[in-house]
């Protein structure tokens, strides 16, 4: 069977190292059709929508998507960008990697974060973590209120602790909801808990707050606790956000998989990228059951679009990711094999690594080591 993969570059140096895939992806020779999708703020500007219409049927119709990146900007900013005859018709600019998880319900968001030996970046060469993030829910669900209405004031009310805040007027407050579900907690928990099963890993680590964040925190800890019993040869760590920031510099080589919500994993897989050489080599999966992205985690910096400078790694390490779920598994094993030799002879290294070498350049040595 022909595999069905959207193709969407986005903005900036999104389109770079996209290139750089490209040139992966043709020597792979996989069984696929690519199919380019529009994305990005150019279609926010021409047609105020980042994400069209024809772009989420493209989705709907393929087997999973290679994302580049996108540019966004704050909504002030965003609104003067449109095209006049769209200015001031209450389009409003949102994210369309946000969006496209919610949409597909993408609730693992998979970031690998593993230093391969002879990168200058490392800051140790023996971490191999994976952080799994939630990605539908928690402080990024998009429930927030400012000026706060009077019917949200009121129903908080039921709550003591609300008291301390009466005397506040509705627009001197803001409100963001950090939402949890049992089966938002349940499901990342178990995708974590999968993986270490598949995988040989000896420990998850579960990273909340329980212990000032009772509520959400709490349900997360609880349902992870539970689940856990169904992996008796698996070893459950719990720590807090704030202490597991100083553990992971202090001992990243102790850590294997780790679990946790929307907000604080976006914050400790940034932190885990950094680790093994930083924007240059971290990777995502967005991922649920029946639909996947795969991307770079870095942005469009467009400082360096269209000079193909940047290191396409990430991206590299995202088609790597794609193969393994698609089931490609001796090719995805290639493909990391190929990349870590790249890192390790150093002959071919973008800026970033301390090279002179293109984004291209870099792409058609793993090509050749393939
Ligand atoms: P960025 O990730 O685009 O770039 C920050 C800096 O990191 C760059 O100037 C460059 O020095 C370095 N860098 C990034 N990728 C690199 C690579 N592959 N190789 C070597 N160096 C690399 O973040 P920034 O500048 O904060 O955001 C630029 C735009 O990207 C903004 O509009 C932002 O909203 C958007 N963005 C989009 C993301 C996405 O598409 N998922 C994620 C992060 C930011
Ligand atoms: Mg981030």
């Amino acid at each position: 069977m022909t595999y069905k993969i959207a193709v969407l570059p986005g903005d900036g140096i999104g389109n770079d190292v996209m290139d750089a895939a490209k040139i992966v992806l043709d020597k792979i020779n996989l069984d696929a059709e690519y199919l380019h999708g529009d994305v990005g703020w150019e279609f926010w500007c021409k047609e105020g929508n980042p994400l069209p219409e024809r772009t989420i049927t493209l989705l709907k119709e393929s087997d999973c998507c290679l994302f580049g990146a996108i540019t966004s900007k704050p909504k002030e900013e965003a609104a003067k960008e449109l095209a006049p005859h769209l200015r001031d018709t209450g389009l409003s600019y949102y994210s369309p990697i946000v969006a496209m998880r919610q949409l597909f319900g993408l609730y693992v968001n998979m970031r690998p974060c593993k230093s391969y030996q002879g990168n200058p970046l490392n800051y140790r060469d023996d971490i191999d973590i994976v952080v799994f993030r939630e990605n539908t829910e928690g402080l990024y669900a998009g429930v927030e209120f400012h000026p706060v209405p009077d019917q949200v004031r009121t129903a908080l009310s039921v709550h003591a602790k609300m008291a301390a805040f009466k005397d506040v007027a509705n627009e001197d407050m803001a409100i963001s909801c950090r939402i949890f579900t049992r089966k938002g907690c349940q499901r990342i928990v178990r995708a974590a808990f999968e993986y270490a099963k598949k995988f040989n890993r000896k420990t998850v680590t579960v990273i909340e707050k329980p212990n000032v964040i009772r509520e959400t925190s709490g349900l997360m800890i609880r349902e992870a606790r539970n689940i856990a019993r169904e992996y008796p040869d698996i070893e459950m760590w719990e720590t807090n956000v704030d202490a597991m920031a100083m553990w992971l510099i202090k001992n990243p080589q102790d850590y294997s998989v780790l679990v946790t919500s929307n907000l604080f994993g976006d914050i400790i897989s940034d932190l885990c990228a950094q680790l093994v050489g930083g924007l240059g080599f971290a990777s995502a999966a967005n991922m649920s059951e029946s639909f996947a992205v795969f991307e770079p985690t870095h942005g469009s910096a467009p400082k360096y679009a269209g000079q193909h400078k940047v290191n396409p790694t990430a991206m590299l390490l995202a088609v790597k990711l794609m193969l393994d779920w698609l089931g490609e598994k001796e090719d995805a094993r290639a493909l990391e094999q190929a990349i870590a030799t790249v890192v390790k002879e150093g002959r071919f290294r973008t800026y970033d690594m301390g090279g002179t070498s293109s984004t291209l350049e870099v792409a058609q040595e793993v090509a050749n080591k393939l």
